[in-house]
C-alpha cells in the first residue's frame, strides 16, 4: 500500500521505517528540514535500537522516502499523523497546534476515499473535532493510538501487543446498527487491517471502537502505568520511615498475578516525553469535561513522582556528609531510561541539575544522552568516560539503570577510583549486598 506519515519525530520516523519494512511504500513528511535531510540520508536523528538498519534498508529498497513537501503524500491512500502534542506553555493541557496543522496540510492533497489515521496522543474529543474539519473532503478519519516504548519502538510497532482503531460509528441511517461502525467506519477498519496485515495474521488483538474510546485507551494506559509506578514509590516513602525494603515488597506483591511485578520499580520515578505530559493533559481534559475529580488522583501520582527526585537529592547530600558544596559528585545516567538518548523530563538529569544548584561539582556520564543533555544544560560537566566521572568523587549516584552501571561496573573497580565509597542507587538497580561487601556505603530508594 502507499502510505504517508506526517511528523517524523520518535513516533513518525519509527512508524514510517517500520511500515516500509513490512512491504509498504511510505513517504515520511516533516516541516523540519534538518530532520528530513538526516532521515533521507539514512541517519536516525535519535538513538533507537534497530531504527538505523530499518531506515537504510527502506531507503535502499526505494520503498521509503522523506520530504518536507506535503505534495509528496499525493497518491498515498492512508495518511498517518504522528506529530507531537507537547504540554502547553504555562498550562497542563496538550498543545494541539501541530495536529491541527498536519490535518490542514493534508486537506490540500486528500482525495475521496483516503484515510487519515491519527496516531498522536490527543485529548478525548479531538478526533470528533478533526472529523468535522475534514468533512466534505470525502476522506475518513480514524484514530489509531500508538503504545510504543522508547528503546523498543521498532519491535512495538511491528509486533504490537494490540491494535486499536477508533472509527466513525453509525447513527443507524446507513443500515449499520446504531453505535456500531458505520459503513464508512467498517471500510476504514478493513483498510487498517490490511496496513497491519503481518501483525493481524499472527492473531494480534484488533479492537475496533469509536473515536472517544480509542483516544481514551491511550491516555488510560499511560495513566495506569504512571499510577503503578507512583504506587510503588509511595510504598517506598512508607518503607523509608519503617525500615522496610520496597524491592522485596514489590517482589512479594508482584507474584500475585492480578498485580504483576512489571512497572513496580521504585526509584526516582518516571519521566520522558509521554507519561508526565500525558497524565497532566488527561487531568486537564477531565477538568474541562467537568470530571476533574474522577482523575484527581493523577495529581497525587504526579506529586509522588516529583517527590522522589527530592528524596534522591537529600540522600546524596546525606551520603556526602551533609553538604555537597564544592564536592565532586558522579552522576551515572542522564537519559530518562536506559536504551534511549531522550532527556525530555528526565528525572536523572533533574537530580544532576539540583545537585549542581546546591554547589556540587557534578560530573554526568551516560552511554547515549550526553550530547542532548549538554544542549539543554551546558552548565553541567560531562564525561563520556565512566572512570573519569568516578575518579575522585565524594559520592556516586546512579540515576539511569544502564547495564553499564548495574551489570558491568564492578564495585571493587569503582572503589579504587572514587574518594569516598558511598553510592546512592536512585533506581534500586545495584546489588546492595555485593556493593556493601566491596566496602561501599549503599543507599537505596525505599530500602534500609
Ligand atoms: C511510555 C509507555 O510505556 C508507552 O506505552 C507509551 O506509548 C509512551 O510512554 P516510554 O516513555 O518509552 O513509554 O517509557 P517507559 O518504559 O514506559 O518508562 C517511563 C518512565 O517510567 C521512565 O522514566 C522509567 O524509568 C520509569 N519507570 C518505569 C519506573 O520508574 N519504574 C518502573 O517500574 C518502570
Amino acid at each position: 500500500m502507499r502510505l504517508s506519515v506526517v511528523g517524523c519525530g520518535y513516533l513518525g520516523a519509527v512508524h514510517a521505517a517500520a511500515m516500509a519494512s513490512i512491504g509498504h511504500e511510505v513517504v515520511g513528511i516533516d516541516v523540519d528540514e534538518r530532520k528530513i535531510a538526516q532521515l533521507a540520508s539514512g541517519v536516525a536523528p535519535f538513538f533507537e535500537p534497530d531504527l538505523q538498519d530499518l531506515l537504510v534498508e527502506g531507503l535502499e529498497s526505494g520503498r521509503l522516502t522523506f520530504s518536507t513537501d506535503i505534495a509528496a503524500a499525493v497518491g498515498a491512500s492512508v495518511h498517518f499523523v504522528g506529530v507531537g502534542t507537547p504540554q502547553q506553555k504555562g498550562g497542563h493541557a496538550a498543545d494541539l497546534t501541530y495536529v491541527d496543522a498536519a490535518v490542514d496540510s493534508l486537506l490540500t492533497i486528500l482525495k475521496p476515499g483516503d484515510l487519515i489515521a491519527g496516531k498522536s496522543t490527543v485529548p478525548v474529543g479531538t478526533a470528533a473535532r478533526l472529523a468535522e474539519r475534514i468533512d466534505g473532503s470525502g476522506a475518513t478519519l480514524v484514530w489509531n493510538p500508538e503504545f510504543l516504548r522508547e528503546g523498543w519502538a521498532v519491535k512495538d510497532t511491528i509486533e504490537p501487543d494490540r491494535l486499536v482503531v477508533g472509527v466513525p460509528v453509525s447513527d443507524g441511517a446507513d443500515g449499520s446498527a446504531q453505535g456500531a461502525p458505520s459503513v464508512e467506519g467498517a471500510r476504514a477498519a478493513d483498510i487498517l487491517r490490511e496496513v497491519y496485515a503481518p501483525a493481524v495474521a499472527t492473531g494480534t488483538p484488533f479492537i475496533v471502537t469509536d473515536y472517544a474510546t480509542a483516544e481514551l485507551v491511550k491516555v488510560a494506559a499511560n495513566a495506569f502505568l504512571a499510577t503503578k509506578i507512583s504506587f510503588i514509590n509511595a510504598m517506598a516513602e512508607i518503607s523509608e520511615v519503617v525500615g522496610a525494603d520496597v524491592t522485596q515488597l514489590a517482589d512479594a506483591i508482584g507474584y500475585d498475578a492480578r498485580i504483576g511485578r512489571r512497572f513496580l520499580g521504585a526509584g526516582i520515578g518516571f519521566g520522558g516525553g509521554c507519561l508526565p505530559k500525558d497524565i497532566r493533559a488527561f487531568a486537564a481534559r477531565a477538568e474541562e469535561l467537568g470530571k476533574g475529580e474522577s482523575v484527581g488522583f493523577l495529581r497525587e501520582v504526579d506529586a509522588i513522582n516529583l517527590r522522589r527526585r527530592d528524596r534522591a537529592v537529600a540522600l546524596v547530600v546525606a551520603a556526602a556528609g551533609g553538604s555537597v558544596f564544592e564536592k565532586k559528585i558522579a552522576v551515572l545516567g542522564a537519559a530518562f531510561k536506559p536504551h534511549s538518548d531522550d532527556i525530555r523530563d528526565s528525572p536523572a538529569l533533574d537530580v544532576a541539575v539540583r545537585l549542581h544548584g546546591l554547589g556540587a561539582n557534578v560530573v554526568v556520564t551516560d552511554p547515549a544522552a550526553i550530547e542532548n543533555a549538554r544542549r539543554d544544560h551546558p552548565q553541567l560537566e560531562y564525561s563520556a568516560d565512566l572512570d573519569e566521572a568516578l575518579r575522585g568523587a565524594e559520592a556516586v549516584v546512579v540515576v539511569t539503570e544502564w547495564d553499564e552501571y548495574r551489570r558491568q561496573l564492578a564495585p571493587e573497580r569503582a572503589a579504587a577510583l572514587v574518594n569516598a565509597t558511598v553510592v546512592v542507587d536512585g533506581r534500586n538497580c545495584l546489588d546492595a549486598t555485593t556493593w556493601r561487601a566491596a566496602g561501599w556505603t549503599y543507599y537505596g530508594m525505599g530500602r534500609p
